[in-house]
Formats: structure tokens, sequence, C-alpha cells
């Protein structure tokens, strides 16, 4: 089932999105080599707590921490850990929420460890710009479709793979709602948007081939062949006038 969100709502949830966006931004700019994944896990969990807000990733279906931090190879759903420690050159997607008020906020990022790659840096930046591409997409009156074949076209035009498993999804009232919003797709093809419809469009794209597979940990997704992989994602209205970034700073 699809909830619309009134105008009231969107507001409430805006500030939901706006602490989700605030602690990404801070984990991010904590992110060098050196520095353990549990320490930006922290950095996060401290920021949406004295925001007033609470983490909505932590104990959601038992996951045990405030952000997913996945490295390289790894795709999405890394478990912080006071033994990763970041290295020189690795690209960290770094995905977390917060809920304020019953209302939620997701968001993610990938972002560079010094200097990295202009082969990881190509990736990360198509990634981001096919996640832009999808939200020009989320207007009332398109489908689903559209936006997946929108950030597909882009990744695989340029010779990446976009992950199939996992997609993006409604967000609200829950982290995840109804409707599915694959990274693929048919134009024209898949539910109607609506206005007062929030999703979160997220691409996971691979450098190499589009398998992954899932570790003993039970959380962490991985590239099967090895290769990199990238992640944005930014919670998304649609609204009369337009797509509403909601978790833009
Ligand atoms: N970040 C995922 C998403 O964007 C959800 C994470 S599930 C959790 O939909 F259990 F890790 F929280
Ligand atoms: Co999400």
């Amino acid at each position: 089932m699809i909830v619309l969100k009134t105008n009231r709502e969107l507001a409430l949830m805006r500030e939901a999105c706006i602490i989700s966006a605030g602690a990404l931004k801070l984990a991010g700019e904590a992110v060098e080599p050196g520095v353990t994944t549990a320490e930006i896990d922290k950095i996060a969990y401290d920021y949406i707590i004295k925001c007033g807000a609470k983490p909505n990733f932590l104990n959601y279906n038992g996951y045990p921490a405030t952000a997913c931090i996945s490295i390289n190879d790894e795709v999405i759903h890394g478990i912080p850990s006071k033994k990763r420690v970041i290295e020189e050159g690795d690209i960290v997607s770094i995905d977390l929420g917060a809920v304020l008020e019953g209302f939620n906020g997701d968001n993610a990022a990938t972002f560079a460890a010094g200097a990295i790659s202009s082969e990881a840096k190509r990736l990360c930046d198509t990634t981001k710009e096919s996640l832009f591409l999808g939200i020009e997409k989320a207007v009332a009156g398109g489908r689903i479709g559209d936006i997946g074949y929108a950030i597909q076209h882009h990744c695989e035009s340029r010779g990446y793979s976009v992950v199939r498993e996992f997609v993006g999804h409604g967000v609200g009232h829950k982290l995840h709602e109804d409707p599915s919003v694959p990274n693929y797709g048919t134009p024209g093809r898949g539910v109607r948007l609506l206005p007062g419809m929030t999703i979160a469009i997220e691409p996971m794209i691979n450098l190499g081939k589009a398998d992954v597979k899932t570790l003993p940990d039970g959380w962490t997704v991985k590239t099967r062949d090895g290769k990199l992989s990238a992640h944005f994602e930014h919670t998304v209205a649609i609204t009369p006038s337009g797509p509403k970034i909601l978790t833009l700073l």
C-alpha cells in the first residue's frame, strides 16, 4: 500500500530528512585514512541524538548500528567495526537515516578516502549523476520505470552495471514502504507517480558485473567479482511543482 503524505506531513518529514542529511555530511567529512568505521558510526549516532531524533537503522531487523558503511567492493550494509580501518584510496559508502516524530529520512553517499583512482572517481561521479537523473523523473504523472530507466541508461552507457537484488523504496512513517524503486526499468511502465508520494532513490552501481553476494555476517553485501561499487541515495517527495529532495541540506 502506498501512503500519500499531506503537506503538513511532508514538512515533518523534511525535519527528519534534514537531520539525516546533516548526519551524513558530518560522517562523510570524517572519512580519512586511519579512521575506523566504528568512529564514523559514533559521529553519526551522536549527531542524530543531539538533534533529538533517533537513528532508524539501529535495531531495524536486528541491524546493530546507526550507519551502514561499505568500502570498495562492499555494495551496501557494511557493519561499522573498531577493527575496520579506512585506507588511502578507499571509496566509502555511508548510508544512514533518522526518525523524528514518526517520520523517516534515508540517505547515502560514497566518499573518497584521500586520493582515489580515476576509475573509482568516475564510478562515484556517474552513480551520483544517475541519482539526479532519476530524481528528475520523480514527477506526478510519470511512472516508477521512468526513474529506473534514467539511472540504468546513464550507468550502463558508461560500462557499469546496476545491482538488481536491492532497490529503492517508499519511505515515510516507515523506513521501507511501497513502492519498490528499482534502479532499472522501462519508461512508461510500473506504478504511477502521484503528488504526496515519498520515495528513496538509491542507485547501487558496480564497476564490473552486477552480481552480488551476502557475507556470513548476514548483512554485508559485496560484488561477486570483487570490483568496486558506489551508492548514492536521497529521500524525494513528488509534489505538484516537481521533485523535492527532502535530504538536501
Ligand atoms: N539503508 C538501507 C536503505 O536505504 C536500509 C538499511 S537496512 C538496515 O534502504 F537494516 F541496515 F538498517
Ligand atoms: Co534506502
